[in-house]
């Protein structure tokens, strides 16, 4: 095993080596900011860490590793058009960098991309995870749909919000850990409680997003701070509030996620004194915390090594602790 600095290393010279800018430069150039643009690269590292937790070096991971990564910066391309994002990584939005006809097909490219990496595998391992991908990659659009239908809808559960992020996010976690499983040829057993354990650090992995758009420093957090409460998302700190707030505040916090309004820094700072006074700042890091040590719940049941199963908490409890 190595440490998660060293995959994100080894990711990145993989990176370099396979991608070059080519003519049409307004298709290439954007595929190349947004990856040079890094980000924390989570879900490749959880893949090669699966596959040598599983056996096998990470080098054999390292097709499906960045499959994973392209695909994901193809869904933050497409998303931050759709969430109208000006800041990405601390920079400038693709869209808005170059316009959104580029964007979206920059984007498109790389989808397409994603799925050649697993042509580096023999034909055995690339249909398991050329079918794990495609089944993965459609659930992200569903839930990347649900996300853009609930903008609308006042009356969104908690339930259909935890579909939504399981779909949008966690799948994704879930698919890059099980592909370690699946190039280490491990049996089915393990590539299920993989998945299992990446899907509950998924869905944790989301509510601390949408609690880092409210809360976190716009200093160091990348991205617009508030983006969440302008788009009227219903996040679970919305829901929470609604379910938690006095008559007085639940009307107010309906009123602002109604319409798009003019001035969006008082309605930001208004939402978020909500979000506190309700108590949904609170539970929200609650439930971070119940996802996180669900996942470690399944790490029990999985047969491999004292160790392996460390360094996988470890990596869950530092995810609890980004401010990013
Ligand atoms: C952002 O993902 C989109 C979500 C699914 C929350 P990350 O927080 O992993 O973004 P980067 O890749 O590190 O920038
Ligand atoms: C995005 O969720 C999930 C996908 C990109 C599939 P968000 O819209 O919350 O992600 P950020 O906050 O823009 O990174
Ligand atoms: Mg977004
Ligand atoms: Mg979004
Ligand atoms: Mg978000």
């Amino acid at each position: 095993m190595h440490a998660v600095s060293q995959y994100q290393e080894f990711l990145s010279e993989y990176l370099q080596s396979q991608l070059e800018v080519k003519e049409p430069r307004n298709l290439y150039e954007p595929i190349h900011y947004i990856l040079g643009l890094g980000g924390k690269r989570i879900r490749p590292v959880l893949t090669l860490m699966s596959a040598e937790i599983f056996g096998v070096s990470y080098r054999k991971a390292l097709s499906a590793a960045l499959a994973v990564e392209v695909f994901h910066n193809f869904s933050l391309v497409h998303d931050d058009i759709m969430d109208d994002a000006p800041l990405r990584r601390g920079s400038v939005t693709v869209h808005e960098k170059w316009d959104t006809n580029t964007a979206i097909l920059s984007g498109d490219a790389m989808l397409i991309l994603a799925y050649q990496y697993f042509e580096n595998y023999k034909p055995a391992i690339f249909r398991k995870l050329a079918k794990l991908f495609s089944r993965t990659a459609l659930q992200v659009c569903e839930g990347q749909q649900m996300d853009v239908d609930f903008e609308v809808r006042q009356d969104v559960t908690i339930l259909e919000y935890l579909k939504m992020i399981e779909y949008k996010t966690a799948v994704l976690v879930a698919a890059a850990m099980k592909m370690g499983a699946i190039v280490a040829k491990s049996p089915k057993k393990n590539g299920n409680l993989i998945y299992d354990f990446g899907l509950n650090l998924g869905l944790a992995f989301q509510l601390q997003d949408d609690y880092l758009d409210a809360f976190g420093d716009p200093k160091t957090f990348g991205k617009q701070v508030g983006g969440d409460i302008i788009e009227n998302k219903k996040t679970y700190l919305y829901l929470k509030a609604m379910e938690f707030a006095g008559e007085a505040d639940k009307q107010k916090l309906a009123d602002l996620f109604s319409t798009q309004l003019e001035n969006n820094s008082s309605k930001i700072t208004q939402a978020k004194a909500i979000f506190v006074n309700s108590g949904a700042a609170t539970a929200t890091q609650k439930a971070i915390e119940e996802y996180t040590f669900k996942a470690f719940e399944t790490l029990e049941k999985m047969s491999i090594g004292d160790k392996e199963k460390q360094i996988l908490k470890s990596f869950g409890e530092n995810l609890m602790g980004r401010k990013v």
